[in-house]
């Protein structure tokens, strides 16, 4: 019944395609998953951006402008997640789960650094680490101001205040990893890799973003294995619920691209909105049905009309 070999090698539940089995699915617990970290490693710094310099001057502008968007919402999460992640890893409840999350905050370390490899080095945006971010900044939108500038910064300095605090760690993961993560990077890590590896162009940039998604994958798994534990108490339970119900319109303007309404439909760069869309839903909807949450209310719990 165990499902456990599967992620063992993928680090996440959102590759079971046998939803029927999603309910019985033994995670993968934090020292295992601080094993498969071990056996993972990689380096940002020796990509080489030889043929992706080449690429990316061959570019219609149209083309860039689309894909810097994208990026750049990558760019500023990886620092957003790295610097707002110290919060879970002093609220840790066991060894194991203390050396798990410090795996992953290196991980974001390791994830911005390949970003600002690429805007240096292919892009070409002067200056330092710092005035790169503040450049790429101009690209996001406001709801990815608020979910990222807003909610993730007073969920980590909730759990600064309390780590021993299990509503702020329990809304903490569902932000960062249930919504960030699981809904919005593996989606757009997604639809980039498809979208690249379909026009072969940027070779560096995606060796470095499969070895992201991979670790990212990881990350998500932990969240999920915390969240399906917390998830037994029925008030933890509603708290996944009703944070999940605040953030997910927030996280549908994070993928809107700029200059359209949320809702509203788009293509860019050969993908539709409703792929997108349809891709992050699933994830989240396969990853809470393992934990054990829906994402509807239960009737007795609907607000009244
Ligand atoms: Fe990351
Ligand atoms: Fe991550």
């Amino acid at each position: 019944m165990s499902n456990l070999l599967d992620l063992t090698s993928q680090g996440d539940v959102a590759t079971i395609s046998d939803e029927s089995k999603l309910a019985q699915v033994v995670l993968m617990t934090p020292q295992q998953l601080y094993e498969l970290w071990e056996r993972q490693p990689w380096q940002s710094h020796t990509i080489d951006f030889t043929q992706d310099r080449e690429d990316w001057a061959a570019l219609s502008d149209e083309d860039k402008d689309h894909i810097v968007w994208f990026l750049s919402s990558f760019f500023i999460g990886e620092e957003r997640v790295a610097t707002q992640f110290n919060g879970l890893v002093g609220a840790y409840e066991s060894q194991s789960e203390e050396h798990f999350l410090t795996t992953q905050q290196v991980d974001e370390a390791r994830h911005a650094q390949h970003f600002n490899n690429f805007y240096t080095q292919v892009v070409g945006y002067d200056g330092s680490f710092e005035q790169r971010l503040d450049r790429a900044r101009e690209d996001l939108n406001d709801s990815f101001k608020v979910l990222f500038d807003d909610v993730l910064v007073d969920a980590n300095r909730r759990l600064l205040a309390a780590p021993g605090d299990i509503e702020a760690k329990v809304d903490f993961v569902t932000t960062y990893h249930m919504v960030i993560e699981g809904t919005l990077a593996l989606t757009g890590q997604d639809t980039l890799t498809r979208v690249f590896e379909e026009r072969g162009i940027l070779p560096g940039f995606l060796e470095g973003f499969r070895r992201i998604s991979q670790d990212e994958h990881r990350h998500v798994a932990y969240g999920t294995w915390f969240l399906q534990q917390k998830a037994k108490d029925p008030a933890l339970a509603r708290r996944i619920q009703k944070t999940l119900a605040e953030l997910i319109p927030i996280a549908a303007g994070v993928l809107t691209p700029r200059g359209y309404d949320i809702g509203e439909e788009y293509e860019i760069l050969g993908v539709r909105s409703d792929e997108v869309h349809g891709f992050a839903f699933q994830a989240l909807t396969r990853r809470l049905k393992v934990i054990g949450v829906s994402l509807v209310p239960a009737e007795d719990e609907a607000v009244p009309a």
